[in-house]
C-alpha cells in the first residue's frame, strides 16, 4: 500500500508534507493546555491563593493554545485533504491509461462493473485511508509520546497503568486486523455483482421489457442486494467490536485511575491538580489510541482496495509492442497466414483456429463463409493483432503484425467489429471519431459508399443529427452502414467487415459491395457473412468450419465443386426467389 502511495502522490507531494507539519504543531499546543490547566490549580490556586493576575496570564496562554490548535489542526486537514484528492486523481488516471493498453483478453478477465467500482468506491475508500494516514501516523504516536512524557512526569506510580493497557489494546487491535481483511474484500465483490446487476438491468432494460421480465430482475437484483447487505453487516461487525473493545478498556482504565489517583490524592503524594492534568493526557492518549484503532480499520478496509487497483495496474498486457519499430508503417494491404494456430485460453485443449495458410493480395476482395462458431470473427481480429497467437506468424504489408507498433498497424487495418457501437454525440462527430483531421466532404464520401447518406440527409439536421447512447436512435440496419462509414474514414488499407451487413436489406447490401470494390479498389477488403449474397462479388470465398479453412474460391468455382456451399447458396437463393 505504502508503495503506492509514494509512487502516486506525485504533484501533491508539498500537500502531503505540509498536512503532518501542521499535525505536529497542532499535538504540541494541545499537549500544553492541560499542562497550563494544571498550573492554574496548583500555582495559581493552591499555593498562591487565587492569584488573579497569573490564573489570568496562565488563562490567556490556553486560550491563545487552543486557537493555534484549532488553526494548525484546521490546516493539517486542508493538506492532507489537497494531497488526498490529487493522489486519488493520480492513480485513478493511471488505472484509466492502464486500461487503454490492455488487449482484449485483459478486458475480459475485467469487466466493466468492476471496472467503476474499482475507479469509484474503492477509490473513495482509499482518499479516506489516506486522509487518516496522513494525520494518524504523525498525530497519534506523537500525541501519545508527548501526553506520555507529561503524564510519567506528573505521576510515575500512576503512569504504569499504560504498561497493561498498551498491550492489551495492541492485541486486540491486531486480531481485529487479522478478522476483518477478507471480510472487507468478499464486501467488495458483492458490490462489484451488484454493480454488474445494476449495468446489465438498466443497459438492457429494452429486452427485459420486450420479454416482461420486470419481476424476474427484480428477484435477481435483490438477491444480490441482500447479499451485499449481508456481507456489509459481516465485514462491519468488526468495526463496531473493535469500538465497543475500545470503549471498555477506556472506561476500566479510567476507573483504575480514579481509583489509585484518589488514594495518592488522600495521602498527599499527588495534587488535585495534576491529577486532573493527568487525567486529560491518559483520555488523550486513549482517544489517541482508539483514534489508532479506527484509522486501521480504514487502512485495512482501504488495503483491500489497493489490492483490487494494483490488480488493474499491474496486469500485464499479452500484445507488447514495446519493441516495434515506430517508423514502420503499413505499406500495403498485403495479408499472410502462415500456419497459424490460436485458443483464446492458454489452457484451453483445443485450437480455436488452427493450421491456418492463406495469402491475401492487396487490393483483394475477400468473402468468409461458414457457420456460427466457426471462427471467422477469431480470424479477423487476428489480423488486427487484438489478441496474440499461439503458433505462427502473421504479415500485413509484407511484415510480420509484431514489428508494427500497434497504432500504426490498426491506423491501417480498420475493422467493423461484430458487436460494434456508435458514441452519443452527432453523426459528423462519430465519424470523424476515427480519424479526426477528416473533411465534411470526406465524411459525406464515406457515407456514400456505405449507402449511409441517403438516409442521413433524409433527417431534420442531416449530419448535424444528435446519435442516442451506443446509437440508440437508429435502426439496426443504418447503425451498421455508420459504422462502415466510420472505418471507411480512416482511409485504412486493408478493411475487415465483421458480419456489418447483417441487418441491411440485399439490395442495399449488394450496392455497398459494389461501391466498395469501385471506389476503393487498391484497399483490401474482408466481408464476413452469413449470406452468400454478400460476399458473392468477392474475388475469392474462404470457407470456414471448426477453426479450420475448408476450401478458397471464387463464386463460380465454389459452384461448382463445394456441395455445402452450392446446397447454401441455393437454399438461401430459393428464399429471396419465393
Ligand atoms: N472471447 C472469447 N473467449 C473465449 N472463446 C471465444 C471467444 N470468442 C469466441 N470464442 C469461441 O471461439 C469459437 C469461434 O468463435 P467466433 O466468434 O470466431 O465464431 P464466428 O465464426 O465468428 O461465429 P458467428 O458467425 O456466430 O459470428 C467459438 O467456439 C466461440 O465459442
Ligand atoms: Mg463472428
Amino acid at each position: 500500500m505504502y508503495k503506492l502511495l509514494i509512487k502516486y502522490t506525485k504533484d501533491g507531494w508539498w500537500a502531503a508534507i505540509l498536512g503532518p507539519l501542521f499535525v505536529i504543531l497542532e499535538v504540541v499546543f494541545d499537549t500544553i493546555i492541560p499542562y497550563l490547566m494544571s498550573l492554574i490549580i496548583d500555582t495559581g490556586i493552591t499555593q498562591r491563593g487565587g492569584d488573579i493576575d497569573y490564573i489570568v496570564r496562565v488563562g490567556g496562554m490556553m486560550v491563545v493554545c487552543a486557537i493555534l490548535a484549532g488553526i494548525t489542526g484546521a490546516l493539517s486537514g486542508v493538506f492532507a485533504s489537497i494531497a488526498s484528492c490529487r493522489f486519488i486523481r493520480n492513480v485513478r488516471t493511471a488505472i484509466m491509461e492502464k486500461i487503454q493498453t490492455y488487449d482484449f483478453r485483459n478486458i475480459e478477465k475485467f469487466p466493466v462493473p468492476t471496472i467503476v467500482m474499482r475507479t469509484t468506491t474503492d477509490m473513495r475508500m482509499l482518499r479516506m485511508a489516506y486522509v487518516s494516514i496522513v494525520r494518524m501516523l504523525v498525530r497519534t504516536p506523537l500525541n501519545i509520546i508527548m501526553s506520555a512524557y507529561m503524564a510519567i512526569k506528573l505521576n510515575k506510580s500512576l503512569a504504569a497503568i499504560f504498561v497493561v493497557v498498551i498491550p492489551v489494546l495492541g492485541t486486540g487491535l491486531a486480531l481485529m486486523i487479522i478478522l476483518s481483511r477478507p471480510r472487507f474484500i468478499a464486501m467488495m465483490h458483492r458490490f462489484d455483482d451488484l454493480n454488474g446487476q445494476l449495468k446489465e438491468n438498466i443497459e438492457d432494460i429494452r429486452v427485459v421489457k420486450s420479454f416482461v421480465r420486470e419481476e424476474h430482475e427484480k428477484e435477481k437484483f435483490s438477491l444480490v442486494s441482500w447479499m451485499v447487505t449481508k456481507a456489509q453487516r459481516y465485514a462491519e461487525t468488526m468495526v463496531i467490536y473493535d469500538d465497543a473493545f475500545f470503549q471498555f478498556v477506556m472506561y476500566a482504565c479510567m476507573i483504575a485511575v480514579c481509583w489509585i489517583g484518589g488514594n495518592h490524592i488522600i495521602t498527599g503524594s499527588m495534587t488535585s491538580g495534576a491529577f486532573m492534568s493527568f487525567l486529560a493526557y491518559l483520555k488523550a492518549i486513549l482517544m489517541s489510541l482508539m483514534g489508532v484503532s479506527m484509522g486501521i480499520m480504514q487502512v485495512v478496509m482501504a488495503n483491500a482496495s489497493v489490492s483490487r487497483a494494483n490488480e488493474v495496474l499491474s496486469e500485464i498486457p499479452d500484445i507488447d509492442d514495446s519493441n516495434a519499430d515506430p517508423e514502420l508503417q503499413v505499406e500495403n494491404g498485403n495479408i499472410e497466414f502462415r500456419n497459424v494456430s490460436f485458443k483464446y485460453s492458454k489452457h484451453a485443449e483445443k485450437n480455436t483456429l488452427s493450421d491456418i495458410n492463406i495469402n491475401i493480395r492487396s487490393g483483394e476482395v475477400i468473402g468468409i463463409l461458414g457457420p456460427t462458431g466457426g471462427g471467422k470473427s477469431t480470424f479477423a481480429q487476428l489480423i488486427d493483432r487484438l489478441y496474440e497467437i499461439s503458433e505462427g506468424e502473421i504479415l500485413v504489408g509484407g511484415h510480420n503484425i509484431k514489428e508494427y507498433k500497434l497504432h500504426n498497424l490498426r491506423e491501417a487495418v480498420s475493422m467493423v467489429l461484430q458487436k460494434n457501437t456508435l458514441f452519443s454525440g452527432t453523426i459528423e462527430e462519430n465519424m470523424k471519431w476515427g480519424n479526426p483531421e477528416a473533411t465534411h466532404e470526406e465524411a459525406v464520401e464515406a457515407c456514400r459508399i456505405a449507402q449511409a447518406d441517403d438516409f442521413i440527409m433524409s433527417f431534420p439536421k442531416q449530419y448535424e443529427s444528435e446519435l442516442g447512447q451506443g446509437g440508440s436512435n437508429v435502426s439496426g440496419g443504418q447503425k451498421q452502414r455508420l459504422c462502415i462509414a466510420r472505418a471507411l474514414l480512416k482511409k485504412p488499407k486493408i478493411i475487415i467487415l465483421d458480419d456489418s451487413t447483417s441487418a441491411v436489406d440485399t439490395d442495399t447490401d449488394h450496392r455497398i459491395q459494389l461501391a466498395l470494390k469501385e471506389k476503393l479498389g487498391n484497399m483490401t477488403t474482408i466481408i464476413i457473412a452469413q449470406r452468400v449474397s454478400s460476399v458473392k462479388e468477392a474475388n475469392r470465398i474462404i470457407i470456414m468450419n471448426e477453426g479450420k479453412i475448408e476450401d478458397i474460391g471464387s463464386h463460380d468455382e465454389l459452384l461448382e465443386r463445394n456441395t455445402v456451399y452450392r446446397d447454401l447458396y441455393e437454399t438461401q437463393m430459393k428464399g429471396v426467389q419465393e
